[in-house]
């Protein structure tokens, strides 16, 4: 069966991260993507994990505590737009994921914003070792959605293909506007 766009996101990330790499969550929500990259990296690696919602902030190290793996990760009560400041400047990145849209069963108004996911990009693509990925699944069916499927489409078209590979995952005939996924990959 084909994957779901989260289901592929994670087998794109888990094809690169090894143990000890240092990773991003930009959009922690619930934490679902923090553990799996926690587990991926193991206890050499780092995590660095954002979110504005402090309930995301204490879900995400509740998930984490119940299954042992807090130690080697930083649960930042802050935007993703602070990634640049957050993280010290002379660490490489090997994968980060961004789940934009709001989180499921909580506050619908707080959304990510084309502005700040401009800036995160920005800050991460530099830092992003050969071979590395940011992988994007972006839920465009709110208001306020597709702007921020406009920005990233944009941002991921114009990347110089000398430098980067770029690719997009979506299911064409569904209903319901289903996530669509990107994949940027340093050269
Ligand atoms: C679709 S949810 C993420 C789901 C998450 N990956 C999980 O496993 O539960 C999007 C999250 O982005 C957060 N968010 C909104 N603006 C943000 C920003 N500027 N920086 C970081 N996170 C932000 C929201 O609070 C929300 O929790």
């Amino acid at each position: 069966m084909l994957q779901t766009a989260l289901h592929f996101s994670h087998t794109l990330l888990k094809e690169v991260i090894a143990e000890g790499d240092s990773v991003v969550d930009a959009t922690m929500g619930n934490g679902n993507d923090t553990a799996f990259l926690a587990q991926l990296v193991g206890s050499t690696g780092n995590v660095y994990a954002f979110d504005v919602q402090e309930q995301a902030v204490i879900n995400t190290a509740k998930k984490l505590a119940d299954v042992n793996l807090s130690e080697h990760v930083q649960l930042f009560h802050q935007g993703h737009e602070t990634i640049d400041t957050a993280i010290d400047k002379d660490i490489l990145i090997k994968a980060a994921i961004f789940n934009l849209g709001y989180l499921p069963k909580s506050d619908k108004t707080i959304i990510t914003t084309p502005n700040t996911t401009k800036q995160a990009l920005d800050a991460l693509l530099p830092r992003l070792t050969t071979k590395g990925r940011i992988v994007l699944v972006v839920y465009y069916g709110h208001a306020g959605g597709e702007a921020e499927l406009t920005l990233v489409q944009d941002y991921c078209q114009t990347l110089p293909q000398e430098s980067y590979s770029v690719l997009t995952y979506q299911f064409i005939n569904q209903r319901n506007n289903p996530p669509i996924l990107f994949c940027i990959e340093k050269k």
